[in-house]
């Protein structure tokens, strides 16, 4: 395994631990149980700036996990942002980031009573290049269902709901394709195993709305603000397995996917197979916006030197 994810020091409940050090107890909680929230943010190095992408919604949804499943936390969400900021400069990173703020439920006896866990905060911080290597991807629609929010509460984004997504993806890549789309318990067109989904029928954009049982993602909620400046519309709507066979494009949106096209659904390729022009539309746009060259959007980025 390369090992070029590896910096130098990881933060550790407000201190920097050099990386090898960054180690936790056989017994921690959330190893047995999936009692851990974490963040995915991105930082994109434009050769003068390192711009982390909109790190205060990050900040807030790893808060309202927390606060979902009542963990509680010692740190303030400034310490947070600090804490983030701080471990990139720390590193000396100059080049594409993704970041990882995990909260977890530390050491203790065997049992599910975390009340009186402590949460161990660690900030991780890594180059990162592209999720998927290839320009567009070929999924398969899951047998697995999205977990339903009668089930768990999908909103936050807890280790322990990653099983779902690891069953998809492991089992989308044992067939050869890419990754998987799931479908919701009603049916309906849910998201990726990371990603949301986007479609385009007869130049409007559909997505599925967070009733559907999606995690609410802040590149989608991106992309819905910034598509008018490209004289796109995106609305929110349950859409059925059939209608992603008939779309004229279909692309993930996400943090680690960015916005990836995808080609083939089921075998079915999708409009003409390629990757078409609203996709590169606003993958481009995207690009520009993170390396901070359209003003409006600068409120998004905050600069770490
Ligand atoms: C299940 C799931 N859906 C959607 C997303 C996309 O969310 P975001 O754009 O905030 O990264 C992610 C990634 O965090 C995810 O894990």
């Amino acid at each position: 395994m390369s090992k070029d994810f590896e910096t130098r020091f990881i933060w550790h409940n407000g201190s920097f631990v050099p990386w090898q050090e960054a180690k936790v107890h056989v017994m921690t909680n959330a190893l047995h149980y999936g009692t851990g929230v974490f963040e995915g943010i991105r930082a994109y190095w434009n050769s003068k700036q390192l711009y982390i992408f909109r790190l205060q919604d990050h900040i807030n949804r790893f808060f309202n996990s927390i606060k979902i499943y009542n963990f509680g936390i010692d740190f303030s969400k400034e310490q947070i942002s600090e804490g983030i900021k701080e471990t990139l400069r720390k590193n000396e990173l100059r080049t594409d980031v993704y970041i990882r703020p995990l909260a977890i439920k530390g050491y203790g006896p065997i049992g599910l009573d975390v009340r009186k866990l402590k949460t161990d905060v660690f900030i991780i911080a890594m180059p990162y290049g592209k999720y998927f290597e290839k320009e567009g991807i070929e999924v398969l629609v899951s047998s697995w269902r999205r977990i339903s929010s009668q089930t768990l509460p999908v909103l936050a984004k807890v280790t322990g709901h990653y099983s779902n997504s690891v069953l998809a993806k492991l089992d989308a890549l044992n067939k050869g394709y890419d990754d998987a789309i799931l479908l919701n318990e009603e049916g309906k067109v849910c998201e990726g195993t990371g990603e949301n989904i986007m479609m385009v029928k007869d130049g409007i954009i559909y997505t599925p709305p967070i009733s559907a049982g999606i995690l609410d993602g802040i590149t989608r909620r991106s992309i819905m603000e910034f598509a008018p400046d490209l004289g796109l519309k995106v609305v929110e709507k349950d859409i059925d397995r059939g209608e992603l066979y008939t779309a004229d494009e279909l692309f993930f949106v996400g943090t680690a996917a960015e916005i990836t096209p995808i080609l083939k659904v089921d075998g079915r390729p999708i409009g003409d197979g390629k990757v078409g022009p609203i996709s590169k539309k606003l993958k481009d746009y995207f690009a520009l916006i993170t390396q901070g060259k359209v003003d409006k959007y600068l409120k998004w980025l905050e600069a770490v030197w």
